[in-house]
Formats: C-alpha cells, structure tokens, sequence
C-alpha cells in the first residue's frame, strides 16, 4: 500500500506514475516475471481499477446495444442470449488460406506483451510462468499478411457476428497460439467484462481428437467446439466454464486465434493490438478523439484517461487523510463533492 501512497504524495507527477504502473510488466525481455505478480499495491489497484472498467464496459455496452436496436428494428434477439456460444465456418475461400498462413507463422516462446492500456492481472503464480505456457502451448508471431487476412476474414463474418451479439462490434487484442497434446487446461471463467466477449478461430478445426475448446452451457451440459477446418466460436467466456482441451496423443497442435470482441458504436474488424497476450482494454477505445471546444470542459480522452488513473488511485488506497493534500488535482473526480 506505501507504494500508492508514495503516488499519491507527489501529486504533480501522479498521473503518470500511476500509469507507470500498468506499464511495469509489458516491453520486458523474454521470459520476464512482472514484480507486480503478488504485489499487494498491484493487487489493490488492480481489484480498483477492474471496478471502473466493468462499470465503464456495462454502460458503455448499454449504449451500444441501445444504437444498434435504434438502427435494426427489425432484427430478433441477439443469439448469444439464447446459447452462449455460436458456431460458424468462414467463408470457403478464406479457409486454405488460413490454415497454411497459420502454419507458416513464426513460433516464439511466451513473454509478456500486454499492450498499453489493456488488463493485467498480478494474481497469476509467478511459478507458471512463463515456462508453464510454453510446455502446454506453442506461441506464434503475427506477420503482416497474417493481420490483413484477418482483418479480410472479420469483415467477412461481421454481418453474422452482429446477429450473435445484438450490437456493432470492434476486434481488440487477437492471439496465436497451439494447444500442446497432453495438457489440457484447467476449467475457469476469463474474468472480463460481460460486454467483451472472446471469438476462437481454428484454422485446422476442432474436435476431441485434434483439440477443441470444452464449454460448460448455461443448462449445465458439457459440450466441445466441434468443426472443420476454419471454424469460428463466440461465446461468453466470463459466465460459460470453459476450458482448453488438448489434442489426444500423437496429433499435432491445435493451431488457436483467439480475438476479443468489444462492443462498438460501428463495426470495425480491423487487427489493431496483437500479441501473445489475449485480453481488454481497461476502457472502452472508443473515447479516443474526443479533443475539440464543442465538448465540455474536461471531456479529452487525455483527460478521461488521466482522471480514470486517478480514481483508480483513490480507489486503491484509504482516502480521507489523503484527500486535502491532493485537493487541486481531485477537481472533478467526484471525491470533493460532499
Ligand atoms: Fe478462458
């Protein structure tokens, strides 16, 4: 906790050491353990940084949901809501392609490459990584012809991905990886956002044999993502327990994209963040550009993003003895209102 305090006390500087922070455990060399895995400062302001971001998300997600309705009367419910997991195969001309792109990727050892802005998480067991990530599963570079075709691919899919979720869409951070025969993942939940959802893309398919990903369904049935070549899976990885189930012995890998899916105002499945890190910006992206004077005072996406840090950090640590030192930088945070 002294190290948040320690921010807190040179309020000029605040802002950016407080970003300082998230930054920590990202641009390490290979193999790198982040000092914040089990920090207690890390921990307290991640659990108050994970309470602004899923309430940013779930309004921000409201308001979506909302636009796309307004512009699509006429569609049904969004599928997601019956099933919670979606299966599709990409469109036929994309599928070879995929698959021997995929194939020819460049495969590098796991390491910390969480970009600027997106999650953290300092409860992960410094004894699992990253060595633990490597013997379960091969990790693979994205080259630019890989990103185009993605994005090519998305573009293809958007109008089906639209229907399965109810709202527009944006691509965020999108991993390659293969699944190791033998080691199984454990069952879980991601932990996100409920309004960020998780789209799986096996280029080689998917099935008990070759590897797949199990789902534990809403009616409690246990089912696995079962396809060829160039099947898609969306489903909601933060309420279904899911897990990674490997190929049986003497297959290969199972070649894995995993892209995370975020609510948008206008769909766009552009490849921006990638990686061999998967996971969500602690805000959504879209309050990027919001500079000009015909927006109130203080409505800069530099100003959201600094005041975001800032509430982290009161969040973080106990407030009242604190608050009077800091009084001109909490102007507007909501803390000196009462
Ligand atoms: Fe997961």
């Amino acid at each position: 906790m002294d190290r948040l305090k320690a921010i807190l006390s040179d309020p000029e500087n605040s802002v950016r050491l407080a970003a300082a922070i998230e930054r920590e455990p990202a641009h390490l060399p290979d193999g790198y353990v982040s000092p914040l895995v089990g920090d207690p400062s890390a921990i307290q302001w991640y659990r108050a940084r994970k309470a602004l971001s899923f309430y940013a998300w779930d309004i921000y997600a409201a308001a979506a949901i909302k636009h796309y309705r307004a512009q699509n009367p006429s569609r049904g419910a969004p599928l997601v809501n019956a099933r919670s997991a979606c299966v599709g195969t990409l469109p036929t001309q994309f599928i070879d392609s995929l698959e021997s792109e995929y194939l020819r990727s460049k495969e590098v050892p796991w390491r910390d490459e969480r970009p600027e802005g997106y999650s953290f998480d300092p409860f992960n067991n410094p004894q699992s990584l990253p060595g633990y990530r490597d013997e379960c599963m091969t990790h693979h570079e994205m080259s630019s012809d890989m990103g185009a075709l993605l994005s090519a691919i998305l573009t293809a899919i958007a109008p089906e991905m639209e229907a399965v979720l109810g709202h527009y869409w944006s691509a965020g951070a999108v991993r390659l990886f293969s699944q190791k025969p033998g080691h199984d993942g454990g069952f879980h939940t991601d932990g996100w956002p409920l309004a960020v959802r998780k789209l799986m893309i096996y280029p080689s398919g998917a099935d008990a044999e070759k590897g797949t990903t199990t789902l534990v369904l809403r009616d409690g049935s246990t089912v696995n993502i079962t396809g060829g070549k160039g099947t898609w899976a969306l489903f909601e990885n933060s309420t279904l327990v899911h897990r990674a189930t490997a190929p049986l012995p003497g297959n290969n890998p199972r070649p894995t994209i995993e892209i995370s899916v975020m609510p948008a105002f206008r769909t766009d499945p552009t490849i921006t963040v990638h990686g061999i890190h998967v996971g969500y910006p602690w805000l959504p992206p879209d309050v990027k550009g919001l500079e000009g004077d015909a927006i109130p005072n203080g409505f800069t996406s530099e100003e959201i993003n600094a005041r975001s840090l800032l509430r982290t950090l009161m969040l973080a640590i106990d407030l009242p003895d604190e608050i009077k030192a800091t009084a001109p930088y909490l102007r507007g945070l909501g803390y000196l209102d009462a």
